[in-house]
């Protein structure tokens, strides 16, 4: 059932105004929540709301609360109260109380709606996954700031993404979901928000696209592997991998020359196959067309894993299925990780990389290691590390020595970094020597003030691989 309806386009914009201006807004709510950092839960089953302002008595009534009719007359509009029921976003309920149909949450200046809170076991198949949980607020934070061209968010759910993307300059936002119930969701949350360069859409992977192309895809597919289905919003087959795997075979008919795919997953590595590799392969022939930077922020053993998969009855049958299915499908870990996936604006070599997040590891460094990767790969890293300031990062040499002919010999030196991830690795003796030197000079100025005695270019490039290491930070 949808509860939700569409009447005319004046009742949408008439309670985004009201919401305004009894001060429902999204950063309001932001702010309730940090002082009240339970009230997301507190109201979520029909609780009664009272004796509070608008605002706050919007918030917790579309967390989940109810409220009396009599008291929100009081508060709001008799205009508002009646727009809100030919909405669909309430309804009555016991003793002269309205409840909510949805979860509405106000977000980054929209208005975004989900199903109302459900223990994950009680959920409809296809329940409208909610917008601010933490799962889907690490996801956001991969994406970009700003667009331009056209975006499609694929498994939208609420199409959070793409109304985030739609308010932030793209030209059009999409969002694609297999439910239909997901694709109505995501076209009230952007009328609702004023958006009119918005479209949902139903269908299986990019099947709505109908040939249309786009500049940005963004992703957060269902990826929790089971033996079998039951959740469309969560479950990703036997690996996790089933849904994701559909679209990354489909993103060369789909991505545009200079694009990037945005994805966060929970997939596998198997023996002799990283999950990377998989990526690539998935990709098919025109894969040499792709870079890939991926990061992993959570590493699982598989079998640990039944113990995590607290929603599936275990019987020994259901054991011995798991192990088996591990097993065959030589399974190593499951890795929850993002990736970006990049399109070549014009023809040259590829590049693959893959980092392991550590403690100091922000969801930005990823798209901060593509772009950077991206200036060593076209050749433009090189100017940029003759010209530009060069700093040391906090990092560490340390030197073994072994015994040599009576004496203690140095064997090896390594330089460990924290961030952006934690990285130790091997060094030559210039860079031991070089990166305590840095203190702002250019590279042009290194090779002068130090008399190194190198081409430009090639010291050039011998650093831009330091800094994708994040063994010393370029000012550009
Ligand atoms: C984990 S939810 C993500 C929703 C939203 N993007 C977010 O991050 O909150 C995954 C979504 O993928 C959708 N989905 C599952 N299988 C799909 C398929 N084959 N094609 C398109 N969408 C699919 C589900 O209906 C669900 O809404």
């Amino acid at each position: 059932m949808i509860p939700i309806q569409f009447p005319s386009p004046e009742i949408f914009t008439r309670v985004r105004e009201a919401f305004r201006a009894a001060g429902y807004t999204s950063e309001a709510v932001d702010e309730q929540m940090h002082h009240e950092p339970r009230l997301m839960s507190a109201y979520v089953h029909g609780r009664l709301v009272t004796g509070f302002d608008a605002a706050q008595t919007l918030t917790r009534l579309f967390f989940g609360g109810a409220a009396r009719i009599e008291e929100l007359r009081t508060l709001l509009n008799p205009q508002t109260l009646d727009d809100l029921q030919s909405l669909g976003l309430l309804e009555p309920a016991e003793d002269n109380t309205l409840r909510p149909t949805v979860r509405l949450r106000p977000m980054l200046g929209l208005y975004v709606i989900a199903d109302l809170h459900q223990r994950y076991e009680e959920r409809n198949a296809d329940f409208v996954y909610p917008p601010d949980g933490p799962n889907t607020h690490e996801y956001i934070t991969y994406l970009p700031t700003r667009y331009e061209g056209h975006f499609l968010e694929a498994c939208g759910g609420t199409g959070v993404a793409a109304l985030i993307a739609a308010s932030r300059g793209a030209t059009h936002a999409s969002s694609f979901d297999i439910s239909p119930r997901c694709s109505q969701f995501a076209a009230f949350s952007a009328q609702l928000s004023g958006l009119d360069n918005f479209t949902a859409s139903t269908g299986d992977a990019f099947a709505p696209a109908a040939g249309q192309t786009y500049d940005t895809i963004a992703m957060h597919p269902p990826y929790v592997p089971v033996l079998g289905d039951q959740f469309v919003f969560s479950d990703g087959g036997q690996d996790g991998e089933a849904i994701t795997r559909k679209h990354i075979e489909a993103i060369p008919h789909h991505l545009n020359p200079g694009g990037r795919l945005y994805c966060r997953c929970m997939a596998t590595d198997r023996r002799g196959e990283p999950f990377e590799a998989r990526l690539r392969k998935w990709l098919g022939p025109r894969h040499t067309e792709f870079d890939i930077v991926l990061h992993t922020t959570r590493h699982i053993d598989p079998i640990g894993y039944l113990r995590e998969r607290r929603t599936t009855e275990q019987t020994r049958q259901s054991i011995t299925a798991w192990i088996d299915m591990v097993q065959s499908l030589a399974i190593e870990q499951y890795v929850l990780c993002a990736f970006i996936l990049q399109r070549h604006a014009t023809p040259r070599e590829p590049f693959t990389l893959r980092r392991r997040s550590g403690d100091h590891t922000r969801p930005h460094h990823l798209a901060w290691l593509m772009n950077w990767q991206t200036l060593c790969a076209t050749g433009e890293a090189a100017n940029i590390i003759l010209n530009s300031p060069l700093h040391p990062t906090p990092s560490s040499l340390t030197t073994s020595h072994k015994p040599e002919e009576g004496e203690w010999a140095q064997h090896q030196q390594t330089i460990t970094v924290e961030a952006p991830y934690p990285i130790t690795r091997e060094v030559d003796d210039l860079a031991a020597y070089l990166i305590p030197k840095l203190d702002g000079r250019t590279g042009l100025q290194l090779l002068h003030d130090l008399q190194i005695n190198a081409n430009p270019t090639a010291f050039a490039a011998y650093l831009a691989e330091l800094a994708a290491l994040g063994f010393l930070r370029v000012y550009n």
